[in-house]
Order: C-alpha cells, then sequence, then structure tokens
C-alpha cells in the first residue's frame, strides 16, 4: 500500500490510540483558532498530534477541509514516521536518519487516473486561494501562511529538489515563495540560474503527505540530489509521482499528497513579506522574496492540510535531528570517540550543539568543539562534555558546564564570524590535574536492588485512567 498521510495516521490510531487529538468545533483562519489551541496544548505538555476536523475558508465558508499538526512535535513521533521505536528516539533517530539520506529508493511514475491528490483539480478562473486553509499564527505575523514544502526542478540537470519553504497569501492567484535572496538555498540557487537565463521557475508547492515525507524533505543532501530518491529512502517506500496539472507532463509531483498548489515563479520576482514569527521565535524583519502566480490546485475531496507550528518544538525538530547524525559522522571522522549528539530546542534546533566524547587527551574537548562549527552556519554555541553526561539531557549538559569548565580557558571563540563570534565550551573534566569523582549509587547495589521488592504497587494500578493527565499520557507514549 502505498504511504500517505492517511495510512500514517491510521497506524497511529491502531498501534497508539492516544497518540491524536481529534478536535470537531471548526476553526477560522481568520482568528487565531489553530496557533491559540496549540499554544495551550504545548503549555499543558501535551504532545500529541492534532487533527482539526472541521475547517472554513479564507472568507469564513465552510469546507471540506481538515487541518493537522503536530506531526514532528516529539522526536518519538518522528521515529515512529520512519517506522523506528520510541524508544530509538535519541542518538539512534539522528544516526538512521543520516543513513536514510545516503540511500535513495527512486520513485514510481503513475498515470493521473491512479493519483488520490487529483481527485479535484482547479485551473485558470476555478483558481481561487481563498478557499484554501492558511493560518496566522503569532500576533504580528503580518498575512496567511502555507508552511510546508516546495518541488522545483533544475532545467539544466534534471533533478528535484523538495525543500521547506513557507508562502504568504498575496492574493487569490499569488503566494511569496519564501526564499531570502541574501540566502544561498539549493531551491534560490534554481531560481537564480533561471533568472540568469530569463527563464520562469515552475514550482509545486506538497501541502500534506506521510510525514517520513517531509522528514526526507528535511534531510541534508547536496545540490544535484534528486530529492524524490531521499525522501523515497524515508518513506522506506518508492515515492508515487504523477505529471503536473499546469506545468508540464515533465514536471512530476507527489500522486498521494493531500494537496499541491502548483505555479510559476516569473524571473526577478519581488513581493515584500514578514513580519512572520520564525523558528527563531522572533519575528522575521521584512523582505522581498520571489513569488509564485499559481496555474493550478489539485487535492483529494475531503484533503487534510498539513501545517508546522512556526517557532515550536515540531519546527524545531525537522530543523535539529538531521544536523545531530551529519554531525556525530563529520565528527567521527576526525575524533573517533565521539559519543552523541543533540541539537536542544533551547537552541531551536539549530543555534546550539552538545557533543559527548570519550576524552583521552586534554586538547579533544576544545578540538572536537569546532567541527560543528564548520558544518552548520546557524551554530552559535557548542559545548563539549565526557561520556557520563546524557547531551539529551540538558540540566546534566548545563551541570557540567557549570562545575567542569573553567571559564577563563574552556571558553573559546571563533572570532570575526558574521553577526556574532561563535563559542565552544569545554565542559569535560580536565585530565592533567585532580578532579573530585562524580558521586553514584555503587552499581552492584543497583543491579542487586529489584525496586518492586520494595515498594507497594501503586493503588489506582490495574484500574482504567480516566481523564490521565497530559505528562501521564505522554509518559506512556514515550515508553510505547
Ligand atoms: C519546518 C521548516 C520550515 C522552513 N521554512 C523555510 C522558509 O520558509 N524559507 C527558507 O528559506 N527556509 C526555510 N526552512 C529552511 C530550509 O528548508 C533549509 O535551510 C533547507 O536546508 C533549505 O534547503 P535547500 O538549500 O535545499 O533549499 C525551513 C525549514 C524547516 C525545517
Amino acid at each position: 500500500m502505498s504511504k500517505d498521510l492517511r495510512t500514517y495516521l491510521a497506524e497511529l490510531d491502531r498501534h497508539w490510540p492516544d497518540a491524536i487529538l481529534r478536535i470537531g468545533r471548526e476553526v477560522d483562519p481568520r482568528e487565531f483558532h489553530v496557533s491559540a489551541v496549540l499554544q495551550h496544548l504545548e503549555d499543558r505538555g501535551d504532545q500529541r498530534v492534532v487533527l482539526f476536523e472541521k475547517s472554513l475558508d479564507l472568507e469564513g465558508r465552510t469546507t471540506n477541509f481538515s487541518l493537522a499538526y503536530n506531526l514532528f512535535v516529539t522526536r518519538e513521533l518522528c521515529a515512529r514516521a520512519i517506522g523506528l521505536a520510541s524508544s530509538d528516539a535519541k542518538m539512534p533517530l539522528s544516526l538512521e536518519f543520516s543513513r536514510r539520506e545516503a540511500r535513495r529508493v527512486e520513485p514510481e511514475i503513475v498515470p493521473l487516473s491512479r493519483a488520490p491528490v487529483k481527485e479535484v483539480v482547479r485551473t485558470g478562473g476555478e483558481i481561487d486561494l481563498s478557499r484554501v486553509p492558511m493560518f496566522r499564527y503569532h500576533e504580528q505575523d503580518i498575512g496567511l501562511y502555507l508552511t510546508m514544502v516546495a518541488v522545483m526542478k533544475d532545467s539544466e540537470e534534471n533533478f528535484y529538489d523538495v525543500s521547506f519553504c513557507k508562502n504568504m497569501l498575496v492574493s487569490p492567484k499569488r503566494l511569496t515563495v519564501s526564499l531570502q535572496r541574501k540566502l544561498h538555498k539549493h531551491l534560490l540557487n534554481i531560481v537564480e540560474k533561471n533568472e540568469e537565463h530569463d527563464r520562469e521557475t515552475p514550482i509545486a508547492m506538497v501541502i500534506g503527505h506521510h510525514p517520513a515525507f517531509y522528514l526526507g524533505a528535511g534531510a541534508l543532501t547536496t545540490f544535484g540530489n534528486d530529492d524524490y530518491g531521499t525522501i523515497g529512502s524515508f518513506l522506506d517506500q518508492a515515492v508515487r509521482l504523477t505529471p503536473s496539472e499546469s506545468l508540464g507532463k515533465d514536471f512530476l509531483v507527489p500522486a498521494d499528497a493531500e494537496m499541491i498548489v502548483e505555479g510559476i515563479t516569473p524571473p526577478h520576482s519581488a513581493e515584500i513579506e514578514n513580519p512572520f514569527g520564525e523558528f527563531s521565535r522572533y519575528y522575521q524583519p521584512q523582505v522581498a522574496v520571489p513569488y509564485m502566480d499559481v496555474t493550478a490546485i489539485t487535492f483529494r475531496k475531503d484533503a487534510i492540510v498539513q501545517g508546522i507550528f512556526p517557532g515550536h518544538p515540531g519546527h524545531f525538530n525537522l530543523g535539529g535531528i538531521p544536523k545531530e547524525g551529519s554531525l556525530y559522522r563529520e565528527i567521527k571522522r576526525v575524533f573517533p570517540g565521539v559519543q552523541a549528539v543533540h541539537m536542544p530546542h533551547s537552541g531551536v534546533g539549530r543555534y546550539c550543539c552538545y557533543v559527548s566524547i570519550k576524552k583521552r587527551r586534554e586538547e579533544d574537548g576544545k578540538l572536537v568543539g569546532t567541527v560543528p562549527h564548520v558544518f552548520t552556519n546557524q551554530l552559535q554555541f557548542v559545548v563539549v562534555v565526557d561520556d557520563d553526561v546524557d547531551v539529551f539531557n540538558e540540566q546534566e549538559v548545563i551541570w557540567a558546564a557549570v562545575t567542569r569548565a573553567r571559564f577563563d580557558k574552556d571558553i573559546n571563540f571563533l572570532k570575526g564570524m558574521p553577526r556574532s563570534d561563535r563559542v565552544i565550551i569545554d565542559a569535560t573534566v580536565p585530565l592533567n590535574e585532580p578532579f573530585p569523582k562524580k558521586a553514584v549509587v555503587p552499581r552492584e547495589a543497583l543491579e542487586a536492588c529489584v525496586l518492586e521488592e520494595w515498594i507497594a504497587p501503586a493503588k489506582s494500578a490495574g484500574k482504567k485512567a480516566v481523564g490521565a493527565a497530559p505528562s501521564a499520557r505522554k509518559a506512556r507514549h514515550a515508553g510505547s
């Protein structure tokens, strides 16, 4: 069976019945309904996938669309999406990520008649983006946004690049393509190569698919990689592709998507967008970005419009997890003693990196700390700890930093970098001087102690938990 968002939701229902929160009340995109609900859930520690079953459109009309959020909100969900156990959600997930990045499963082409995303086709005068639910998430967001991925095809070398890229609604037939000219992204490279020859750039937005499709789109591939093959690796199945409706038969789009918005980006196009609350949790300032004139919208009759809550945990996981695996491998090349790498949510999955090592020489911590800075340019600071510290437990990392680093010697800077110097904190125990031992309960005593023999079973054990607190539910998910 072809994997899509529906097969994934059904699988969650089958194996983890508590994993999805279904909300029957109607969502109005003219209000902040979606982000208000998601913020409340986050504040309560409720990390379920959220399905808003009814949504109005941008003019307040009833639609057949529902909305899916929080598909990437925990590492456990990201692990499940690619077929791993929740217990593999730390380093094993990141390593599996980098293995899948390096592998390819070639796509399969299917006719239009076998593509669920072609159930409804709107072209020409039928195109009206005000019929598609889009959202403002934060108080000062300038407009309504889609937040999923764009597909472009390199016209010279014929590969597809698939990357996350938001779109702001400009008019019923126009969206921005949020690629800032000052950054050198793959998608922008394709646009700019076309612009050199005064060519337009065809583009397709994929709004709703299996979460593994999006995890694959977030993989750190090189320019020239055909991303549909990488996404197939994450799906563990060929991505089914079908000809676009308006961008030519040779431009292929995912057949099993919920909705595809096709369009053309004219050469040197520019629209002002932002402020928009971004991954940094700050408003991104106004900037000119390319736009797309929409040439077709195709969708399932009851499409599930998928979104990311920007600047919140799902966004951090999508940015951070792919980097952990890649950084682990890069560090391992020069330092075999690396144990684990974590890009924590406190650093929005991009700005800060914790690395644990088996230290053998005094300089190891300082040298290893330089490597992540070379491979991700958004990174602001790296903390290197010993292997007795769990890098996925931030409290332990900070404990190591404040008790093991001597700040006059162990904080180093990469000077002269854009915006700010980059920081390396060596929080490993010094080898060449006496240092107190970490206090631990004897291992033999721990192994000999079977806790159940010491404590009475909880009174509620065996009773069905009614209205369990979200944190309890979360704990059950994490362990399942
Ligand atoms: C959820 C998510 C949303 C993103 N949105 C944007 C965006 O709107 N604009 C942008 O330039 N980068 C965005 N990014 C970052 C790019 O997807 C990322 O830099 C990627 O490496 C660019 O890939 P590319 O170089 O293949 O284009 C986003 C990343 C994630 C994970």
